[in-house]
């Protein structure tokens, strides 16, 4: 896995650290540094208390740098007959397919229905899932859809104007895309809400059907075409560069 770097001005103890990185638990680390495994910069060290601070000192064990990563971010693409919750009896879920991917408390950025496909980021950075999933923030979710029989033009301006789902509210305006319209039309559908079972709502209330449904964007996050069904794949510099600027909410 690439080593991205986080701006971290705190200083943390060398035992932590290297807890953190999964180099051992805390009891395996202590005894690394008491046999003098462990140099931060050019000096080994004894004191498992230590204090360094992270992307600046450089710390290795036997010889090999260990960087510091304090999040990591994911991108998966969710096969149908995969579930977005934690625990599941009868079917596999999206942490099942990440069991291998390095990092503590990972979470599913956000739910896909159990038959749709597409684009899922984990993460353990609870203000980056925050920036992509609050209602408040409007972040752009794209999905390709095969739907039951045509579409049209008065199609599309029910999607701008706000449909009405039977909640409180008509959603938000959104977009409607056709890229086919014939016995089974494929359209791109654009919304900013994440209401449950939403694109496929929205069409019922058309009275068409959805069958088949596949998230391609997310915000600046897109579906990667060189994963397969059931692959992840670690975010690239760019992407953990959006992270940034959507946590400050710059984009
Ligand atoms: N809308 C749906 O209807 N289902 C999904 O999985 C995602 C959005």
């Amino acid at each position: 896995m690439m080593p991205y770097f986080m701006n971290m001005a705190n200083k943390i103890r060398i035992d932590k650290y290297l807890g953190e990185m999964e180099i051992g638990t805390r009891s395996e680390v202590k005894k690394m540094i008491q046999n003098r495994r462990v140099c931060i910069n050019e000096e080994t060290i004894t004191n498992p208390g230590y204090k360094l601070t992270p992307n600046e000192d450089t710390v290795f064990v036997d010889g090999h740098e260990i960087t510091y990563q304090k999040y990591v971010y994911y991108m998966f693409y969710k096969p149908a007959g995969c579930v977005s919750a934690n625990v599941d009896n009868v079917h596999k879920t999206v942490m099942e397919y990440l069991s291998d991917a390095p990092g503590k408390n990972l979470s599913v950025i956000g739910r896909l229905d159990l038959d749709t496909e597409g684009l899922m980021l984990i993460s353990n950075d609870g203000e980056f899932s925050h920036s992509l999933l609050s209602p408040k923030k409007h972040v752009s979710k794209e999905y390709y859809a095969i739907i039951k029989g045509k579409v049209d033009e008065t199609d599309c301006k029910a999607f701008e104007q706000g449909i009405d789902i039977g909640e409180d509210k008509p959603c938000k305006s959104a977009v409607l895309n056709i890229l086919k319209s014939d016995k089974q039309s494929e359209v791109l559908i654009t919304i900013t809400e994440g209401k449950f079972h939403q694109v496929k709502r929205m069409v019922a209330a058309l009275g068409k059907e959805v069958i088949y449904l596949k998230r391609m964007k997310m915000g600046r996050y897109q579906l990667d075409e060189n994963l397969n069904p059931g692959e992840y794949r670690t975010f690239t510099k760019e992407e953990i560069n959006d992270v940034e600027r959507y946590k400050r909410g710059i984009i």
